[in-house]
């Protein structure tokens, strides 16, 4: 174990410096993600279910119409999409992990639910252009790409939504900045969330005020293989959204912070849902 090495990846890094792996794509992480997202009652890599129903008809209300093309980005295993489908929408989910798409369509034949499921990056997203009533990316994930790439995500549903169609999405929001950085952790396990095998894993947040980020580093090392996973999460106000969202024509943009339960983890308090018009 080369320890420089070692403390020199657990320094806080210059903002958007990339990690050196990727942690929805990773074959063990990814399965274990897959067992995360499909407990009902955890509000960890997808929110637990019974939110996911109350979000989703409130999602289905604001459009307030019937059999509509529907795409759901960052689908994972269809657990929004399934819902979408089951009243009646036409549903098309795309997501980059391969383990959750697999499930998901899976899913979707034994349920006899005929939803297209598309294992793409929608950063490269390959969809129709012009063809969705309704584009959704739900639980935060506008906020963990750096401005860049979220223009680009922005600029392809854009591009994705007919005219008039409706753009849904959640951020987190800008309260208690220096509340939300977590502190430093450790785990030494035989085998576990990050690997099969004996690792070590190194865990730490650093705040980057004036951009309103918060890295959360985790250093993960084995014999043979160290890697460094980054999430950059951003913290947004209303203009902060507003601002983001403008340069694209969408119009009609709204705030809700109704739409989480109360005693969630994540509610009203931290989180805001936003609707908005493709002009
Ligand atoms: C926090 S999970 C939320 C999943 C789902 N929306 C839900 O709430 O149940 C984020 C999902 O986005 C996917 N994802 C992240 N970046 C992506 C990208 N660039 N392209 C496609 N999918 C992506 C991940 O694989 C993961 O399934």
């Amino acid at each position: 174990m080369d320890i420089k090495e070692i403390i020199k990846q657990t320094q806080k890094p210059a903002l958007y410096e990339k990690g050196s792996a990727v942690m929805w794509t990773d074959p063990h992480i990814s399965e274990q993600l897959l067992q995360i997202h499909l407990h009902p009652d955890l509000d960890l890599a997808s929110r637990k279910y019974s939110t996911i129903k109350s979000t989703a008809d409130w999602v289905l209300a604001q459009t307030n119409k019937e059999q509509m093309n529907i795409l759901d980005l960052g689908c994972g295993p269809g657990l929004y999409s399934e819902i979408f489908a089951t009243k009646g929408h036409k549903v098309t989910g795309v997501d980059f992990s391969e383990n959750s798409i697999n499930y998901a369509k899976k899913e979707a034949i034994e349920k006899g639910l005929d939803i297209n499921y598309l294992n793409q990056n929608y950063l490269e997203l390959d969809v129709p252009e012009q063809s969705f009533d309704l584009v959704t990316l739900i639980y935060t994930d506008l906020g963990v790409l750096n401005p860049n790439e979220r223009n680009t995500l922005l600029g392809n549903i854009k591009k994705a939504l007919k005219p008039g169609g409706i753009f849904i999405f959640d951020v987190l929001n800008d309260k208690d900045l220096n509340k939300k950085v977590s502190p430093k952790n450790w785990e030494a396990a035989e085998s576990g969330f990050w690997r099969p095998n004996p690792y070590l894993a190194l865990s730490e947040s650093f705040l980057y005020e004036n951009e309103k980020v918060v890295l959360s580093q985790h250093v993960v090392t084995e014999d043979e293989r160290k890697e460094v996973y980054r999430f950059w999460t951003h913290f947004f106000s209303h203009n902060d959204i507003s601002e983001m969202v403008s340069p694209f024509r969408f119009t009609d943009l709204s705030f809700h912070e109704d739409v989480l339960p109360v005693g969630d983890i994540w509610n009203g308090d931290n989180v805001t849902f936003c609707v908005t018009k493709n002009n």
